[in-house]
């Protein structure tokens, strides 16, 4: 603990100085091959066990039963796990962290898993979301979100800003909501307006590696300077800007949150917004896809989780 002296009279503190720790957090931003080959495996791993839980899913288990299976496809124990499974069926697919898992079975519509596996403490983070109708509207949205996802994913490199490409994907959801005649506006208002927040409140991902959530997102140099939030999404995990051989997730939503929709509908904007097609929504939860991407050294983007997925299909 922090300035509590052991038995020898030494301070903690001076066995993990800052200046070591801001030195060691700048430096793992990239990470070397072996680390890279680490969460490659993780999400080689999870694959299978993410194929299982949806499959689960489309059998009409509980979201206990789905967690269950996932963890028979990854041959893992739950304490295992990088963090603990989201598994959310139907509205639970809009509660952002869903970890009290309901052991009553639901008639399924909806499904977002986000779960990963740990490999020699290298994490993956991955989420995948489902309809159980094939011809639903929320199906289509969940392509459209797919394809805004990849589109997001290519946006990355070397030198790019995290922030810069959190703000187009608050553009690129405000775009799918318009296209679902969900909102009746223009994507740059509903950003303006702060619209497109309410539908997609988090950032669109972080640094990944040993914490599912790495270090070293915000400094701005090795001796520990922190760099100045965006004044518009201070929350935002990744400020630095990318550098060689580092990992990150994109990992955009959309999500119909009822105490969101409240706010909205009580605001100013409320007429912006087609709330009979919100209602139609809500039932299904909401959406994200989040997959891991090296940037390479040499500007290649790798797309860890979509090539696991696509060595089993
Ligand atoms: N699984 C936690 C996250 O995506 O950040
Ligand atoms: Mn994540
Ligand atoms: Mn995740």
């Amino acid at each position: 603990m922090i300035n509590e002296t052991n038995a020898l009279g030494t301070v903690a503190e001076n066995w993990n100085t800052l200046a070591v720790l801001h030195q060691i957090d700048y430096q793992r931003r990239g990470k070397t091959a072996y680390e890279q080959e680490c969460v490659r495996e993780a999400n080689r791993r999870a694959v299978p066990a993410h194929r299982a839980a949806q499959r689960a899913f489309m059998g009409g288990a509980s979201e206990v039963q789905i967690a269950a299976a996932y963890l028979a496809g990854c041959d893992c124990r739950e304490n295992e796990m990088p963090y603990g499974i989201i598994a959310g069926v139907n509205e639970h697919a809009a509660v952002l962290h869903h970890h009290n898992l309901f052991k009553q079975p639901q008639t399924p519509r909806s499904f977002l898993i986000d779960a990963g596996v740990e490999v020699y403490g290298y994490a993956s983070d991955i989420t995948r979301t489902y309809a159980y109708d094939p011809g639903c509207d929320f199906a289509a949205m969940i392509e459209a979100m797919d394809r805004t996802q990849l589109a997001l994913c290519a946006e990355g490199g070397i030198g790019k800003s995290p922030v810069d490409i959190h703000v187009l994907s608050q553009h690129k959801i405000a775009e799918v909501l318009i296209e679902f005649d969900v909102l009746q506006l223009s994507a740059e208002e509903a950003v303006a307006k702060d619209i497109a927040g309410s539908f997609y409140p988090h950032g669109l991902g972080h640094h990944l590696g040993c914490n599912v959530h790495d270090k070293g997102s915000q400094l701005a140099n090795a001796q520990g300077a922190i760099l100045p939030r965006s004044e518009k999404y201070p929350k935002l995990r990744s400020g630095a800007k990318m550098v060689a051989n580092q990992i990150h997730t994109v990992e955009p939503g959309l999500y119909f949150i009822p105490v969101l929709l409240d706010k909205l509908k009580s605001g100013k904007h409320a007429k912006a917004i087609n709330w009979s097609r919100i209602d139609e929504f809500v039932p299904y939860g909401g959406i994200r896809i989040e997959d891991n991407i090296v940037v390479h050294a040499n500007g290649v983007l790798e797309n860890l989780t979509r090539d696991a997925f696509q060595r089993i299909n």
